[in-house]
C-alpha cells in the first residue's frame, strides 16, 4: 500500500501533480462519505500533494460547505481549496448594485451567499415574491408556512396597477437547485416576457395578440446565469436524481411552447465549461503557491488528475480543457456515482477506476 503510494518529487522536494476531486458521487453521496475519501485525501495531505475540491453543488456559502465537508470527510479543508457552481458569481460586479432574482436552494441560504458573501445590495427570490403576492402561482399557497419563515420584504413593491413603475428585476441567477419549480418557471416565465424586467409587464411586443402564444421579442429582459448543466446527480439515492440541468430543459420546454420556439439567451457555468476550469486552475495555483512558496519554486504544476463520476461534466471538462498554463489534465471516472459500471461513458475517460481510493492509487503511479 505504502510502496503504491511512493510518490515522485521533484529535487525541490515538491510534486509537480495535482489533482481536482468532484464531491457528489466521488467523495460523498448526499452528506454519507464514501468509503476510501477520507484516506485518499488525508493520504495527499500527508505527502504534500495539492489538491482542491471541484462541485456543481451549491446553495450555501463557500465557508459553511467546507467546514460540513471537513467535518463529514474527517480532513482539514479551506476555502481557497474549495471551487462551487456558483462561486464564480462572486466576480459578477456589475449586477452588484442591481436588483437580482436569486433562485433555487434551501429557505434564503442562496439569499444571504449573494447578500452577505457576494455583495449584491438587492436580491430577491422567488418566495418573496410568493409572500407578497400569493397569486403570482396561486399553487404553491400549499407551502406558504416554508415560505413565510424567511422571506423578506421587496426592494420595491410590485404593483399589478402600475407594474411598468413598479419592481423591475435586472438579472437572474439559478444558484442551486430549484425547489418549487411551477414558482420559480413561471417567475422566470414573467419576467423574460415582460418589458425590461418590470414584474407583471408583458414586452409591448409580446402582449400583442396578433403574435402566435405572445410571441417573444428581446425587449430589455433580464439576464440568465445557470450555476450548472447537471442533468443528473448521485444522491444517497441508488438511482441518479435530476439536478439544476434538468430545471432548465423542463424550463426550456415551457418557453418553446409559449414563445413558439424563440431563443432563449443564458450563460452556463460550472462543469464542464472552459471558463470554470481556468478558475479551478487559479484557484489550485494559488493554494499549491500557499503549500510550498518558501520553496521560492516557480510554479511547476505540469499535471492535474481530476477524478469524477459524471462523464458529462468532469470528464468532458477535464479532456476538454485548455490550460493556459499548460498544464495536462488527466480524467478519472469512478464507478460509485453517476457513472455505473460497465455502461459505456459518453465522454471516455483517461482511465476508469472503482472508487476515490483507486483513483489515487493510479494517478500517483501515473505521475512516476
Ligand atoms: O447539485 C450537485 C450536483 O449538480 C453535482 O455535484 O459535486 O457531483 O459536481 P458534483
Ligand atoms: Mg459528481
Amino acid at each position: 500500500q505504502h510502496r503504491a503510494f511512493q510518490t515522485r518529487v521533484q529535487s525541490s522536494g515538491v510534486p509537480d501533480y495535482a489533482f481536482a476531486f468532484d464531491i457528489d458521487g466521488v467523495l460523498l453521496r448526499s452528506s454519507n462519505p464514501l468509503p476510501g475519501a477520507h484516506e485518499a485525501l488525508t493520504y495527499l495531505q500527508r505527502h504534500r500533494i495539492p489538491f482542491i475540491l471541484l462541485t456543481n453543488g451549491g446553495g450555501k456559502s463557500e465557508t459553511e460547505r467546507v467546514s460540513e465537508l471537513s467535518e463529514k470527510l474527517n480532513v482539514e479543508l479551506n476555502v481557497d481549496m474549495f471551487v462551487q457552481s456558483h462561486t464564480p458569481f462572486a466576480e459578477m460586479h456589475e449586477y452588484k448594485d442591481k436588483t437580482v432574482l436569486v433562485v433555487g436552494g434551501d429557505y434564503d441560504k442562496c439569499q444571504l451567499v449573494a447578500k452577505e458573501h457576494y455583495g449584491f445590495q438587492n436580491v430577491v427570490t422567488p418566495g418573496d415574491l410568493l409572500c407578497a403576492y400569493p397569486d403570482i402561482w396561486p399553487f404553491s399557497k400549499v407551502f406558504m408556512d416554508y415560505y413565510k419563515s424567511f422571506a423578506k420584504p421587496l426592494p420595491k413593491p410590485f404593483n399589478p396597477a402600475n407594474p411598468a413603475e413598479s419592481l423591475k428585476i435586472d438579472a437572474i441567477f439559478v444558484y442551486n437547485d430549484p425547489r418549487d419549480w411551477g414558482l420559480d418557471s413561471s417567475i422566470l416565465l414573467d419576467l423574460l416576457l415582460s418589458s425590461q424586467g418590470h414584474l407583471g409587464t408583458l414586452s409591448k411586443k409580446n402582449g400583442d395578440a396578433s403574435l402566435p402564444n405572445r410571441g417573444y421579442q428581446q425587449d430589455g429582459q433580464p439576464a440568465l446565469f445557470y450555476s450548472n448543466p447537471d442533468l443528473w446527480w448521485a444522491s444517497s439515492h441508488p438511482l441518479p436524481r435530476l439536478g439544476q440541468g434538468g430545471f432548465r430543459v423542463a424550463f426550456d420546454g415551457l418557453w418553446k411552447s409559449v414563445t413558439g420556439g424563440a431563443k432563449l439567451e443564458h450563460t452556463i457555468f460550472g462543469k464542464p465549461y472552459q471558463p470554470t476550469y481556468e478558475f479551478a486552475e487559479r484557484r489550485l495555483r494559488a493554494h499549491w503557491k500557499a503549500l510550498f512558496e518558501q520553496v521560492g519554486l516557480n510554479d511547476p504544476l505540469k499535471r492535474v488528475y481530476m477524478v469524477g463520476d459524471n462523464p458529462e461534466s468532469d470528464i468532458r471538462g477535464a479532456n476538454e480543457y485548455q490550460s493556459p498554463h499548460g498544464s495536462k489534465w488527466r480524467s478519472l471516472l469512478v464507478q460509485t456515482g453517476v457513472y455505473r459500471e460497465g455502461a459505456v461513458p459518453s465522454c471516455e475517460p483517461t482511465v476508469i477506476v472503482k472508487d476515490v481510493g483507486e483513483a489515487v492509487r493510479w494517478a500517483v503511479e501515473d505521475a512516476k
